[in-house]
């Protein structure tokens, strides 16, 4: 069966078990999953139970599509996501957002843990992504194009709401938030990288970097799904400030800027017109 039927298959069965209606869909990163303790009413779909679901290699069977309202906004957050060097094909790791349009989603809000690049940031710092630079290797579109979903070439003029990144540029100043706007630059992992790559991507222009996002960004955008992404910093990349890293230090630097993640994402929802 082809990819298109996969996708229509997990939709319906979603639908069979659930009649919420999402405007929003949420993807959470590394140590950021909190938010869906926010949720109101909500309702879990396991990824195991969902047909040609991508299962959670990381987090093992703890994946999960949770449906339900943020403040008034009505939202499905992906507990767990998939990245390209668990071993997913990137048709595996965006499969998700394709479902998620499927169910009406009308806006795409991506979380993830970065490593800072730019020297003015701090640890656990939070940094709204106004553009990327896509230097992973395989790209979610290749292969017969999808039409029903989109176009064969897709514009990246704007692969981040302008309107969103103000509206949370504003509610950062007006709520005390540090808040910084740059640009991602996506890599493949699952290795950290050397001085010498880390210079390199500063050099052509990137304030963080991280082994995400970009591929679920390339999806929705194809499907013409304004998207709006945050960074929270969670290791210092330039020069001076690099040293040895643990994947718990990631994970704590992102849960102490977690409340702020949290924050900025439902004020931002709350205030956006959808
Ligand atoms: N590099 C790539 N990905 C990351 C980093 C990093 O330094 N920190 C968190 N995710």
């Amino acid at each position: 069966m082809d990819y298109l039927a996969h996708i229509e298959e997990a939709t319906q069965y979603i639908k069979s078990k659930t009649t919420f209606e999402p405007d929003y869909g949420i993807i959470l990163g590394t140590g950021l999953g909190a938010l869906v303790n926010d949720l109101n009413q909500p309702e879990q779909l396991n990824y195991e139970d969902i047909p040609h679901f991508p299962l959670s290699t990381v987090e093992s069977h703890s994946g999960a599509l949770i449906f339900g309202y943020l403040g008034e906004k009505k939202v499905v957050v992906m507990k767990g996501r998939f990245h390209y060097y668990e071993g997913y094909s990137m048709k595996e790791v965006t499969f998700p957002v394709r479902v998620m349009k499927m169910l009406g989603i009308k806006k795409l809000i991506i979380s993830n843990a970065a490593g800072a690049l730019n020297p003015d940031y701090q640890k656990s710092d939070l940094m709204v992504i106004n553009d990327h630079i896509n230097l992973q290797t395989e790209n979610p579109l290749v292969g017969r194009n999808l039409d029903t979903m989109g176009v064969r070439f897709p514009d990246m003029s704007e692969p981040y709401q302008q309107e969103l990144i103000y509206m949370a540029i504003k509610i950062g100043k007006e709520e005390n938030i540090p808040l910084h706007q740059g640009v991602y630059v996506g890599v493949n992992g699952p290795n950290l990288e050397t001085r010498a790559e880390y210079n390199m991507l500063r050099l052509i222009g990137a304030d963080a970097v991280g082994m995400s996002t970009v591929p679920e960004n390339i999806v929705a955008r194809q499907m013409d799904i304004p998207v709006f992404a945050v960074s929270v910093l969670t290791d210092l990349c330039y020069p001076g400030h690099i040293k040895k890293i643990s994947v718990e230090e990631v994970i704590e630097a992102a849960m102490k800027a977690e409340p702020y993640l949290t924050d900025l994402i439902r004020k931002v929802i709350a205030a956006d017109s959808v």
